[in-house]
C-alpha cells in the first residue's frame, strides 16, 4: 500500500519536516513543483532544480514519487496565458511539455497525473473551458466508439479528445509509467464522476494508455457518503484502471490560532478512517496520499481565507493528530502497516 504526500522541496530542510516525512510515508508528490509556472517559466526554458530536489530525496530515503500535473488550468505561466497563440502552436507546446517533463523523469517518477481537472463542476459532465480544450480543435479520435446501450454514454468523444493526445504524448515519453486521470469532487456516484468514467471506458476500450484515476478527496463539511464513495472506486477498478486517493485533506473550521475544537479533531479521525478503509478494501485502490502533512504547511489556510485548517494528519508541531492514528488503525485493520 502506498501512503503518499504531497511536498513542498523549500522544506525539506526543516528537519522535523524531513523526519516526519521519511518516517511515515512510503511516497511523496511535488505540490506545486512540476506545475507550469515553476517548471516552465519561459517558452523555451524548462526548470526542473525543485522537482530534482524532491526526487533525490524521494530516492534517498526509498520512497515512489508521484508526478503533479501535466495538463491544468491553474498555475500556469503568464508566457502561456497572456500570450496570443495559434491552436497548432498551442497543440505544439503542449505536445512538446510532456514529452520534455515526462522525459526528463523517465524510468523516476512511477505514476502521473496527466491531466487535471478537465471536467466542469458547473456543468455536468462537460469539460471545463481552458486553452487547452479550445486549443484542440481539428484532432480526430484514432477510432470512434460507441459504447452501446449504456446510461453512461460518452457524451462526445471528440470533445475530449485533447485529453487522449496527452495520454499519448505522456506514455511515447515513458511506456512504463503510470498514466492517470485526476480530478476534484468526483469521489462519490455524481454527474461529474459518471463523465470521467464514459471517458475512461471509452479510453479503455480504444487502447488510449490510461492505467488510473486519482481522486482528490478535499473533504471542507465534515461527512462523507462512504457507500457512494465505495460504489464508485468498484466501478472504476472494475474498468481495469488503479485509483489512488491523491490530495486528501479534511478541513475544520478553526479559530483565530489556527485550533480547532475537540469534536471536531474526532470527527476528522473518523473520516480519514472510513475513506482508508474504503480504498484499501478494494484490491485497484492503490494508494492514500494527503495534500501535505503538516497543519503548519497547508493550502487550506489561503484556500479558505484561515477560516479553516487542521485538515492534515499531524499538527504543527509535527506531533500525531487523532487523525493519524485512525489511518493506521484502518491500515493495520488490512494488514498494511509497515514498508
Ligand atoms: C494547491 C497547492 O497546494 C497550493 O500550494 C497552490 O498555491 C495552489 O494549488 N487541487 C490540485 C492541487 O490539484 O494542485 C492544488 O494544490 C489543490 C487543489
Amino acid at each position: 500500500m502506498l501512503i503518499g504526500a504531497a511536498v513542498r522541496s523549500a522544506q525539506l530542510s526543516e528537519t522535523a519536516y524531513a523526519a516526519t516525512l521519511t518516517r511515515e510515508f512510503n511516497m511523496l508528490e511535488p505540490e506545486d513543483a512540476l506545475k507550469w509556472e515553476v517548471v516552465h517559466p519561459e517558452r523555451q526554458s524548462f526548470d526542473f532544480s525543485q522537482a530534482d530536489q524532491l526526487l533525490d530525496f524521494a530516492s534517498r530515503h526509498n520512497m515512489k514519487m508521484r508526478g503533479h500535473t501535466l495538463v491544468w488550468h491553474r498555475q500556469n505561466p503568464k508566457w502561456l496565458t497572456e500570450g496570443s497563440y495559434s491552436s497548432a502552436e498551442l497543440t505544439q507546446i503542449l505536445e512538446q511539455h510532456i514529452k520534455t517533463v515526462v522525459g526528463h523523469y523517465r524510468g523516476k517518477i512511477f505514476a502521473w497525473d496527466v491531466v487535471n481537472e478537465a471536467f466542469d463542476e458547473l456543468h455536468p459532465g462537460e469539460l471545463r473551458n481552458t486553452i487547452w480544450r479550445n486549443a484542440a480543435t481539428n484532432y480526430e479520435p484514432r477510432a470512434s466508439s460507441k459504447p452501446s446501450g449504456s446510461e453512461f454514454e460518452a457524451k462526445s468523444p471528440q470533445l475530449y479528445s485533447y485529453i487522449e493526445r496527452c495520454f499519448r504524448w505522456a506514455h511515447e515519453a515513458d511506456s512504463q509509467a503510470l498514466l492517470f486521470y485526476n480530478d476534484a469532487e468526483a469521489e462519490t456516484l455524481n454527474p461529474k464522476s459518471d463523465a470521467i468514467y464514459a471517458m475512461v471506458r471509452d479510453f479503455r476500450q480504444r487502447g488510449v494508455p490510461i492505467d488510473g484515476v486519482g481522486f482528490q478527496m478535499h473533504i471542507a463539511k465534515l461527512q462523507v457518503d462512504v457507500a457512494s464513495i465505495s460504489a464508485n472506486i468498484t466501478r472504476f477498478t472494475a474498468l481495469g484502471v488503479r485509483v489512488h486517493i491523491t490530495e486528501m485533506d479534511v478541513a475544520l473550521p478553526v479559530d483565530p490560532s489556527g485550533n480547532a475544537s475537540f469534536e471536531d479533531l474526532h470527527r476528522q479521525a473518523d473520516i480519514y478512517r472510513q475513506i482508508t478503509s474504503a480504498c484499501f478494501s478494494h484490491p485497484g485502490c492503490t494508494a492514500i496520499q494527503t495534500w501535505g502533512f503538516t497543519d503548519k504547511y497547508s493550502w487550506i489556510g489561503s484556500h479558505s481565507k484561515k477560516t479553516q485548517g487542521a485538515a492534515l494528519l499531524f499538527d504543527r508541531n509535527y506531533q500525531p493528530k487523532p487523525a493519524y492514528q485512525a489511518l493506521r488503525n484502518a491500515l493495520e485493520a488490512q494488514g498494511g502497516v509497515g514498508r
